[in-house]
């Protein structure tokens, strides 16, 4: 019986920002994240009697261009733990078409998980993050659930995520504010090299997140949501001044995601708990309790174009 795994995707509160390997993917910087319960992704795969791969995506057969990413990744699969078996991989990813979140974190972890199974590999979950991160950064902080680090080490095998607390008991939610679901038109990875090449204030990023990330572990011990939104809206904020100085400049942010960091802002004033983070696109993603979430809601529905889902904390790996 071929089981599957599912991966849920998270979102950065200490956003991974730049490389120092292409190929490896490994990071300048630690990053550290919250797994998200909404959103996920359930892969199975299959041997076959192939010399090619297979892949489906929501049920509909990906063409050469479409799979080139994954079948890269499969050969390089391969290639690292010495199989020549090729598969008919099948993904569904259960992300609301209208929660604007990139699949790749819960899509790459998913499909680590899903070889590992077929091929019995019995990788640790060490392991597994890093086969996850191979296929893309922030997947392998997907491993787990709650929150979690990624280490950003300085070669393939001490480049791994890590539990900070995969059950937490902390009334924390994230509001998804979607603005636009048009694929983004500077990918994360042509973003990070133009940002680390040519900002100014790289050499700064990398102090502020090793500060940051200290002070938001702080934070999550002391279950404080105050100190845990304001690290991360200030964390991402200053990614985004990395874009903003790049030479040449360049913003994922749109008018609405303005808008909304404006709002969010007025909310505070009147004394509302929330926070703001975003990611390589324009969608925000806003950090509250359930309650201060309820009321960011009623005045959301006030802005036209915009839709909105909630999500709680996420589990890791499962398998079934
Ligand atoms: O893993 P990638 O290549 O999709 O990059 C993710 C980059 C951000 O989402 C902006 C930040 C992060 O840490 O997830």
């Amino acid at each position: 019986m071929t089981k599957t795994a599912r991966a849920f995707t998270n979102i950065a509160l200490i956003k991974y920002w730049g490389k120092k390997n292409q190929q490896l993917k490994l990071p300048w910087t630690n990053s550290l994240s919250l797994t998200l319960d909404r959103f996920y992704t359930d892969t199975t795969s299959e041997i076959i009697d192939s010399d090619k791969d297979v892949i489906y995506l929501n049920e509909s057969l990906l063409d050469e261009q479409k799979s080139k990413r994954i079948v890269n990744y499969l050969n390089n699969t391969r290639k690292q733990f010495g199989f020549t078996e090729h598969f008919k991989i099948n993904s569904i990813n259960h992300v609301p078409t209208s929660a604007g979140f990139a699949s790749s974190a819960s899509g790459f972890a998913a499909l680590a998980a899903s070889i590992d199974q077929t091929m019995d590999l019995k990788l640790t979950k060490t392991q597994l993050s890093i086969l996850a991160r191979n296929g893309s950064g922030s997947a392998s902080r997907s491993i787990y659930g709650g929150f979690v680090e990624w280490i950003a080490g300085d070669n393939n095998e001490n480049s791994y995520a890590v539990p900070i607390d995969e059950n937490p008991d902390i009334d924390l939610e994230v509001l998804s504010v979607v603005v636009n679901q048009k694929a983004k038109k500077i990918s994360s990875t042509i973003g990070m090299e133009k940002s680390v090449e040519t900002s100014p204030f790289y050499p700064n990023w990398v102090k502020l997140v090793s500060s940051e990330t200290i002070e938001i572990k702080e934070a999550i011990k002391q279950k404080d949501i105050q100190k845990i939104g304001e690290i991360a809206e200030h964390n991402a904020m200053s990614m985004h001044a990395l874009t903003l100085s790049a030479n040449p400049a360049f913003t994922y942010f749109e008018p609405k995601t303005v808008e909304i960091i404006h709002l969010i802002q007025e909310l505070r004033q009147k004394g509302i708990m929330a926070y703001v983070t975003i990611d390589a696109g324009p969608n925000v993603k806003i950090l509250g309790t359930h309650k201060s979430i309820e009321q960011v809601k009623t005045y959301l529905n006030n802005l036209s174009d915009v839709t909105t889902v909630v999500a709680n904390i996420g589990h890791g790996i499962q398998y079934f």
